[in-house]
């Protein structure tokens, strides 16, 4: 009998619960369901300082790597998207509350970050690397633990110099973005900065002069940028992880990152 009655309750709960998240659904950002046009359009998020992965041209359109890997494989998949600057952190937050499909911002996959979202398979290889002036006397991580170091705030970046200085070091001093970190080590603020290796080559390439040099570590460890949806989102992950592999197999990937990727 209480076995019985406990059985009901399941089924009762699971009934509640389906008719939630069918509420819920009608909410989603895109997808099939909303919309503004009521049509496939799905609505991604970027943080566009992020040259050569993401950033504004003239017109204020986005721009980048990212952009061309998301149009490639909304070709090859035939849907619609629309890109929204938004920032770093709000990526993640918007994604969580159902205003955005997925994120597209460079972003690192991790153990952390899959326990609540999805990401589709890797599109491109990262490491980090350290910003310092010419000059300084830093030469690796280790001679970090003492000393100001800038950063994106929640970001692998981050991540590190807490890992390396202490998760709460006062002297980890967090951004908004990757080159206001950088900017810090320019100004004097900072002595050190950590950030995603392509995008700190991209600004010394398009900042001359600044007096900034790199170092690589082989302690960074390999990173992998993937798309990122929210935990469950089966179909939009589906759908970005169907069009990735055909532009992986067919060479057009490899072509907009110039990087093979296994
Ligand atoms: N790859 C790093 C991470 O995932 C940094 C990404 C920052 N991206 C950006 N568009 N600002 O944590």
């Amino acid at each position: 009998m209480f076995k019985k009655k406990k059985g009901l309750t399941a089924v009762f709960l699971i009934a509640c619960m389906s008719l939630f998240l069918a509420a819920c659904g009608g909410q989603e950002a895109g997808g099939k369901k909303s919309g503004s046009g009521g049509g496939d359009k799905l609505v991604g998020g970027t943080e566009a300082t992020f040259a050569p992965f993401e950033s504004l041209n003239d017109k204020g359109e986005i721009v980048g790597i990212d952009v061309d890997v998301l149009s490639a494989i909304a070709e090859a998949q035939g849907f619609e998207f629309e890109l929204k600057n938004v920032g770093w952190e709000p990526v993640f937050q918007k994604i969580t509350n159902g205003e955005l499909d997925f994120g597209v911002a460079g972003i690192t996959i991790t153990d952390e970050r899959k326990e609540t979202y999805d990401f589709t398979e890797p599109y491109y290889q990262a490491n980090l690397v350290i910003i310092v002036k010419e000059g300084s006397d830093i030469k690796s991580v280790d001679d970090l633990k003492d000393k100001k170091v800038a950063v994106q705030i929640n970001t692998t970046g981050h991540k590190a110099a807490q890992d390396i200085l202490g998760k709460s070091n006062t002297n980890i001093k967090a951004y908004e973005n990757q080159p206001t970190a950088m900017q810090q080590v320019r100004n004097g603020s900072a002595e050190a900065a950590i950030g995603d290796n392509a995008v700190v080559f991209e600004y010394l390439k398009n900042n001359k002069n600044t007096g900034l040099k790199v170092i690589e570590d082989a302690s960074f460890e390999k990173e992998y940028y993937g798309i990122m949806v929210k935990k469950g989102n089966k179909e939009v992950l589906d759908q970005l992880n169907e069009g990735l592999k055909k532009i992986k197999e067919n060479g057009k990937l490899a072509e907009i990152t110039g990087q093979e990727l296994n």
